[in-house]
């Protein structure tokens, strides 16, 4: 998708569709709370004033409403799209209202639009990454495309165009795409998404963006003892891989940070021996969203030039039950020289994660994040909204929940009492791979810090959150792109 901004009257915008908000009020002229739309209103003899009176238009948040040849406009169509109630819209409801307007327009086959943008460079990064992001649909294997056609070109318009303007809109556009290129990785099935081929992914994009690309294989995996990850590896037929991304900055800044993303990447989850019901397992090529994420935020960072050295680890593997997959009760040595005994090999994740940790010390990370869809017990406690964020060092947790709030990404504080730590506890081992029944993503999250001390860590548990169910007005079914924009964002205002 094009975009540019604009500064020429609403009046004079020649545009296949001119996209004004208007706001759910008890009165309608109280909903036209922006000055473009009442100018438009004014231009066109009170069309947005009739559509509020007559109801059919309520303002309600990502409605739409589209007229034909509004009069005195240089636009072919006026869309209305709906900002809920005034007092509680934010540069996250409008992401989302740009989104819901890019979807209707794209259900229609209306492949350029123009939308008035009141405010500044929020206000204009908010709505391009919307834009963007309501423009993907996960149809790459479709041989007919049902869902419309794509938005090709659309305009901000915003009240004087200037460098501030059009530097918050080329770093909108670097974090969309890089959302939807994460996006497009989620949503590639197992079969075309094994680890060599999220490496090689990672190996073409590293050479693009110029960056430092290390592919672990199983060999120098064994070389240095990385037990953990070989354990979850060895059932499956397909190689694992830990993918290591350096960005390094050409001016470092003062201090010595050296921040540590690490991203989950089990192209499939099937449970390996603890395998797990067949309904829905389909859904687990998702399990790499984690990593998918992390080789984004890279991607993403390697053009915004940060002053931050970044180091990205990504284990790669798929769970599978094959005839040499580890068993229930195995024990495995993970890179740390802990010992973990195995009691259910569905819980990989950790296990994977546990040995790239570690590794991430080695290279010299002093700050570590991970993003990981590692339980189903987040999405218990949080549902499909939150981002559920553990962290063992509240200045880091403090900035990542900084970062997600900035980017409009929802995040939820999750608690690491040492108490929990009660669960883990192996007879034969230094600890077991799993608690009990109770807060599941709590003793995951817990397990994970076990490797991640004693440096400051974040945990995102993306379990819930990188997968929408069911479409939104501003977003498709599928892959999500969580947590990408925060830990871009991360990064950039740490630097
Ligand atoms: N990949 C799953 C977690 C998951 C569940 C992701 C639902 C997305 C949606 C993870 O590897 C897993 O299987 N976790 C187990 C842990 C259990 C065995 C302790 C779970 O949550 O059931
Ligand atoms: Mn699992
Ligand atoms: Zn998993």
């Amino acid at each position: 998708m094009e975009l540019r901004l604009t500064s020429l009257p609403v009046e004079q915008i020649e545009t296949e569709a001119l996209v004004v908000l208007a706001f759910q009020a008890d009165r309608p002229e109280d909903g036209l709370a922006h000055a473009a739309a009442r100018r438009v209103d004014e231009a066109t003899g009170g069309w947005l004033t009739e559509a509020l009176r007559s109801g059919e238009f309520t303002g309600k948040l990502y409605e739409t409403l589209v007229l034909h040849r509004p009069p005195n406009l240089k636009a072919r169509r006026l869309v209305l799209v709906g900002g809920g109630k005034r007092e509680r819209f934010g540069s996250l409801e409008l992401r989302r209202a740009a989104g819901a307007v890019v979807r209707a327009l794209r259900s229609r086959s209306v492949t350029e639009a123009a939308m008035v943008v009141e405010g500044g460079a929020e206000e204009v990064s908010a709505t391009a990454e919307g834009a963007i992001l309501g423009n993907y649909e996960p149809d790459r294997y479709k041989t007919e495309k049902k869902n419309g056609k794509p938005v090709e070109r659309f305009t901000l318009a915003v009240p004087a165009v200037d460098a501030g303007l059009e530097a918050a809109l080329e770093q909108a556009r670097i974090a969309g795409e890089t959302q939807n290129y994460v996006r497009d990785l989620v949503a590639e099935p197992a079969n075309r998404m094994t680890p060599s081929v999220l490496a090689e992914r990672a190996r073409e994009m590293a050479a693009e963006c110029g960056l430092e690309c290390d592919v672990l294989d199983a060999g120098r995996m064994n070389q240095l003892g990385m037990g953990a990850l070989l354990g979850v590896a060895q059932g499956s037929a397909e190689p694992p891989a830990l993918i290591v991304l350096q960005y390094r900055p050409q001016l470092a800044a003062e201090g010595a940070v050296h921040l540590g993303l690490l991203g989950k990447a089990v192209t499939f989850d099937s449970g390996g021996i603890s395998i797990k019901p067949s309904d829905g397992m389909d859904k687990m090529k998702y399990d790499m969203a984690g990593g998918a994420a992390v080789i984004g935020a890279m991607r993403a960072i390697a053009q915004l030039k940060p002053s931050l050295p970044v180091t990205a680890l990504i284990p790669a593997v798929e769970n599978m039950p094959g005839g040499r997959a580890q068993r229930p009760g195995d024990v495995v040595r993970t890179l740390s020289g802990k010992t973990v005994e195995v009691l259910n090999t569905d819980a990989e994740g950790r296990l994977i994660l546990a040995d790239a940790l570690t590794y991430a010390q080695r290279l010299g990370c002093t700050h570590l994040v991970d993003a990981a869809t590692l339980t189903g017990a987040i999405v218990v406690a949080l549902g499909h909204v939150n981002v559920g964020a553990f962290g063992s060092d509240q200045a880091l947790l403090d900035r990542v929940l900084a970062a997600a709030r900035a980017a409009g990404e929802k995040f939820w504080p999750m608690p690491l009492d040492d108490e929990y730590k009660e669960q883990l506890k192996s007879v034969v081992a230094d600890l077991p791979n799993i608690g009990n029944r109770w807060g599941g993503a709590i003793t995951a999250a817990m397990f994970l810090k076990e490797f991640a001390d004693p440096l400051p860590w974040v945990h995102l548990d993306i379990a819930g959150t990188a997968w929408l169910e069911e479409a939104k007005p501003y977003m498709a079914k599928g892959p999500t792109g969580v947590p990408v924009r925060t830990l871009i964002r991360l990064v950039m205002d740490w630097s």
